[in-house]
């Protein structure tokens, strides 16, 4: 009778600090400089831990570590790497100082990584997953993401209702890759085989020569 009760108490303090950790973060969020535009507390909650949140299931479906590109301030990948305490984060954002700002959270959170630099020169082939949210628009988010993950790999990319499936599907076509069933709110695109030659294309030259 005793066990169950244990592992009732451990999971509720995992969730007690789970959650303070991320209040904290998103406290850090809007009281430093540059991070975000959004000024409203609960709107801030909404934007950048709920909204991540809203993808967790989805991405606990697939295996493998997880790369989230374009972390700016944290998001999605500080509220990933909290829920998903088994597995490996790596928070990619090419701007320094946010970069500095995201590695003070390594020290909370002992499975998530920083790298301060660009999507397109990272190594290739190399996470289970791949996440962003408002990195680009969606055809050149899908570019700089799916170099970055092994064939049967996926990258998941949070959308508005706009996005245009079409052109993210012809994109990923070029960079092995093809558009899978998706639910509202988000782009799924599975890795099919390993990153063509050519790719990935210069620094930036995706955005000034988008393929779709
Ligand atoms: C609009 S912000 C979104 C940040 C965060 N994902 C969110 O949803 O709030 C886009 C971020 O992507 C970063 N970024 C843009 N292009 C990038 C690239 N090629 N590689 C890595 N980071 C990039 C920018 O520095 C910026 O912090």
């Amino acid at each position: 009778m005793r066990a169950p009760s244990r592992i009732a108490s451990s999971s509720c303090s995992l969730a007690t600090l789970t959650s303070d950790v991320l209040d904290r973060w998103l406290e850090a969020v809007l009281a430093t400089p540059g991070l975000t535009a959004l000024r409203d507390p609960a709107e801030a909650r909404r934007v950048l831990l709920d909204d991540a949140l809203a993808g967790l299931e989805l991405v606990r479906r697939f295996e493998g570590s997880i790369v989230d590109v374009g972390s700016g301030g944290g998001t999605p990948g500080i509220p990933l790497a909290a829920s998903l305490p088994e597995r490996e984060v790596t928070l990619v954002e090419a701007v320094r100082r946010k970069a500095e700002f995201l590695e003070r959270w390594t020290r909370e959170l002992p499975n998530l990584h920083v790298v301060w630099g660009r999507a397109e020169e990272q190594r290739t082939e190399t996470y289970g997953v791949a996440v962003a949210k408002a990195l680009a628009h969606p055809p050149v988010a899908a570019e700089w993401c799916l170099p970055l993950v092994e064939e049967g790999g996926v990258v998941i990319l949070w959308v508005g209702p706009s996005a245009d499936a079409e052109a993210v599907s012809r994109v990923a076509e070029r960079v092995a890759g093809e558009l899978a069933e998706s639910p509202a709110g988000f782009l799924v695109l599975r890795k099919t085989g390993p990153t063509p030659p050519g790719f990935p294309r210069r620094s930036g030259v995706a955005k000034k020569r988008p393929l779709a």
